[in-house]
């Protein structure tokens, strides 16, 4: 039996692509998904929805006012728009600062309050764009870097506080999901090539890695999952 069977995971994202996989995962080893979306109706059957827009600080508070005690939280929503930092949309920035960041922020710091007593896990989706810059990230890839420092502080604070609760991250590159017609925005062309130059990852190879953080014994503590397709140059 797994150790996830009849735990409470809180998973953001989960009405598409890594998230989707994930709860999928989730489900099949017995826990209990709690799938945060805006738009519940998208969420596979079995995950117990809830509907927020991540951007809005009220909707992260009503999200767990709706709770009652959580084994885990995986914060996995994210946007990644192509918006370059010299000439990009500041309406682009601050959305995926607020979905990216912010939100993620605010929901690990509830979420610190629905733990059991024994402990919980916090799992942050971060990206290889939060390891180094691509040329074309724009400002995608300093909200990664964000989700990568904010688990560190966390990390360090919980560890201070003697909270018996693990952080951890997953660093995928290219996973071949919806998100990727936003990266790609007005450059239909380079996904294509980029497609054909690569098998991408699978949501579910991603899962996997989610799955195995959640699963470690209490004893063990990883930080960071970097995972890439075998075709990935950088
Ligand atoms: N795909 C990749 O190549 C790749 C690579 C590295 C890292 N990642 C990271 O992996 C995570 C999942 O991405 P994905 O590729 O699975 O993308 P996806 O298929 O586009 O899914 C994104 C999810 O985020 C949710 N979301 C977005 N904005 C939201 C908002 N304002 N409020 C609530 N939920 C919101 C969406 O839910 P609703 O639309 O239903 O609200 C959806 O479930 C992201 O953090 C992303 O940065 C992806």
């Amino acid at each position: 039996m797994s150790p996830l069977a009849n735990k409470t995971i809180l998973l953001t994202g989960a009405s598409s692509g890594i998230g989707q996989a994930t709860a999928r995962g989730l489900l099949d080893r017995g826990a209990r998904v709690i799938g945060v979306s805006r738009r519940p109706d998208s969420l596979s059957q079995g995950i117990i929805p809830i509907k927020a827009d991540l951007t809005s600080r009220d909707d992260i508070q009503q999200i767990f006012r709706q709770i009652d005690r959580i084994d885990a939280l995986v914060n996995n929503a994210g946007i990644a728009y192509l918006s370059r930092i010299i000439d990009g949309n500041p309406a682009d920035w601050e959305e995926m600062w607020r979905v990216n960041v912010f939100a993620l922020s605010l929901c690990s710091q509830l979420a610190l309050r629905h733990f059991p007593k024994k402990g919980g896990r916090i799992v942050n989706i971060s990206s290889m764009s939060g390891h180094r810059v691509p040329p074309t990230g724009g400002f995608y890839a300093p909200t990664k870097f964000a989700v990568r420092a904010i688990s560190d502080a966390m990390r360090l604070e919980i560890k201070a506080s003697g909270l018996p609760v693990q952080v951890g991250c997953v660093s995928p590159g290219f996973v071949d999901t919806p998100l990727l017609d936003h990266y790609f925005r007005g450059r239909e062309e380079a996904l294509q090539k980029t497609r054909e130059a690569m098998t991408m990852l699978e949501p579910e190879d991603v899962a996997r890695c989610v799955i195995q953080l959640l699963e470690t014994p209490d004893h063990v503590e990883i930080g960071d999952i970097l995972l890439r397709s075998a075709e990935q140059k950088v």
